[in-house]
């Protein structure tokens, strides 16, 4: 099936060597989209530029926030003003209460959300200086209800989806529009530690990127599936919680948590 063509002419994007971020860059490249593509590793990023010339390595560390700022320089030299930045890196980490993996929080909540805010202090003010832009934040249904073994992981993206809510309060009027993007589970090595019995509604990377670029261009501030899953969690969420907690046990008993 055809792409759909997109309002953007240069997309920046954070993970773009990761399963989902790859696969939305050279969605776009075929559309005509030219691509700047961020991730730590040159290789891997060298390997996704080689499938399209509309695909460029700018590789750089979302943790570093200076490094981060010279590859915007560099990419608007290069290519011309940023229209997209999708904000794709990120990382699963587990979460046990009997064994609380320190440093894995403290990397989850890092990349997950540092990640994205050094993202967008680099690419936000010449945004703002044209009055034009699109950032689309990679957040995921888990941000939206606590869930047991999850609490590393959530904690990032329930913060995100926090951030996401100010920023487009704050982003009215100012000619740039964000996006929050809350897949469910998507089949990448990110999640290959989650137990596969407690993974519903599992979906490819390729139907994953389809479902947000169909609508990203459309500019809507919420990008959420599988609809039965985004239903539940926010239902979850808006319950009293004395009802919602045992709900959420009775449920994750079922699936053999
Ligand atoms: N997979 C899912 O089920 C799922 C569901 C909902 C939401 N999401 C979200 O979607 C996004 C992409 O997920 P994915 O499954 O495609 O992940 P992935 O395949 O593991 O890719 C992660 C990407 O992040 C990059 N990255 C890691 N640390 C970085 C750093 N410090 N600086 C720059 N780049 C860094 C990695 O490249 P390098 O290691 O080379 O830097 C890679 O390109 C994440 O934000 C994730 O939370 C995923």
């Amino acid at each position: 099936m055809a792409e759909p063509t997109f309002p953007w002419k240069l997309a920046w994007i954070t993970g773009a060597s990761g399963a989902i971020g790859g696969e939305i860059a050279r969605r776009l490249a075929g559309a005509g989209v030219t691509v700047a593509a961020t991730a730590r590793s040159s290789d891997r990023l060298d390997q996704l530029a080689a499938g399209s010339e509309r695909i460029k390595a700018f590789p750089a560390d979302v943790l570093k926030p200076d490094e981060l700022k010279e590859a915007v320089a560099k990419i608007e030299s290069d290519l011309g003003s940023i229209d997209l930045a999708l904000l794709g890196a990120g990382t699963y980490v587990p979460f046990d209460i009997r064994n609380i993996d320190l440093d894995g929080f403290h990397r989850s909540m890092a990349l997950n959300v540092n990640g994205v805010i050094n993202g967008i202090a680099a690419v936000l003010p010449s945004m703002l200086a044209r009055r034009q832009g699109h950032i689309a934040i990679m957040g995921s249904l888990f941000g939206y209800a606590g869930w047991p073994g999850n609490g590393s992981y959530g904690a990032s993206k329930a913060a995100v989806i926090n951030l996401a809510e100010s920023l487009k309060l704050e982003l009215a009027g100012t000619g740039v529009a964000l996006t929050i993007i809350n897949p469910g589970f998507v089949d990448t090595p990110l999640n290959a530690s989650y137990d596969p019995k407690k993974k519903l509604y599992v979906m490819s990377k390729e139907r994953c990127a389809r479902k947000i670029l169909e609508r990203l261009g459309r500019r809507p501030y919420e990008i959420a599936f599988p609809p039965q899953v985004e239903a539940f969690l926010k239902s979850v969420r808006s319950l009293p919680r004395a009802v919602s907690f045992p709900l959420i046990r009775w449920f994750t008993r079922k699936m053999g948590a």
